[in-house]
């Protein structure tokens, strides 16, 4: 059986949120395509590589499968992933594999498992793979539509079209992660304010027609907790020129940039960078014929 899920991007709140700040999350259509057939042996093969269970190279596909075995337990599985979404991109491809595998499996098997427990599932193995994160992007993958978390509040927003510029630098949640619980032991005091700064940012947003400048306000807050690079500065920096305000999604360090402006500074900015123009995306993980 084949299934698919969409990755998301975090409009607002990134690393705050991993502290109970508010985020603004929306899935995107852009999906991770899983098939999952019966067979004697695991065998996982995806662009990286052809593997068994492997933690290292298939770390979330691996741990999905060994998850999903404590429900069900199966003699094997023969795992075939196809990706549109980026991979270390701050783009949830993690969670949309994981999401994607464990509906896969679930509807292989007849494990009979709803889409909130798929989650729970996910959730675990986001935790087994990097130790900590906020779950957003497991349960913004499996259901789709934007939220607002950690109320997980359904959330209608306006029409928007959104840029999505690769820095050409990967992106490592559970680093970036640790890179920020790090600077926060060193000065909890500051970087907490820092985080309300977001959460104020975060519920703004709610209210306002464009996010333009409160996507501005976002990246320098990002910026301050140590998650910009130069090279995303300097992309950031050209694009605002360009009339499209942007920032980091997700972890930072690297991965996508994320921008909204008008139809046409899009296109521009897409002309002169590259990249790919999304929208939100109504549909979390579903059964593909
Ligand atoms: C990763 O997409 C977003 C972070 O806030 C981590 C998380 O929420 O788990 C950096």
């Amino acid at each position: 059986m084949k299934a698919s899920a969409p990755g998301k991007v975090i409009l607002f709140g990134e690393h705050a949120v991993v502290y109970g700040r508010h985020a603004v999350v929306t899935a995107i259509n852009l999906r991770c395509y899983a098939e999952a057939k019966k067979s004697n042996k695991i065998r996982i093969e995806s662009p990286i590589a052809t593997t068994g269970l492997d933690f290292e190279k298939h770390p979330y596909v691996s741990h999905a499968v060994k998850r999903f075995m404590e429900v069900k337990p199966v003699g094997g599985v023969q795992i075939k992933i196809d990706s549109q979404i980026p991979v270390s991109s701050g783009l949830g491809s993690s969670a949309a594999v994981t999401v994607s595998v464990l509906k896969a499996m679930d509807a292989e098997f007849n494990a009979g498992l709803s889409d909130d427990e798929i989650f729970e599932l996910a959730r675990k193995v986001e935790l087994d793979v990097q130790g900590i994160g906020s779950g957003t992007d497991p349960f913004v993958s499996t259901h789709g539509g934007a939220w607002l978390i950690p109320e997980r509040k359904r959330l209608n927003l306006p029409d928007i079209k959104i840029l999505i510029v690769n820095s050409g630098e990967s992106s490592v949640t559970a680093e970036m992660v640790a890179r920020v619980a790090e600077l926060r032991g060193e000065m909890e005091e500051v970087v907490e304010k820092i985080f309300d700064v977001i959460d104020a940012v975060a519920m703004k947003s709610l209210s306002m027609e464009s996010f333009s400048k409160l996507f501005s306000v976002n990246q320098c807050m990002l910026k301050a907790i140590g998650v910009s690079t130069k090279n995303i500065d300097e992309i950031i920096q050209q694009l605002e020129e360009l009339g499209v305000a942007a920032k980091i999604t997700g972890a930072g360090g690297g991965g996508s940039v994320i921008g909204v402006g008008s139809y046409s500074a899009l296109q521009r900015v897409k002309n002169i960078f590259g990249g790919v123009i999304v929208e939100p995306e109504g549909e979390g993980v579903r059964i593909e014929d």
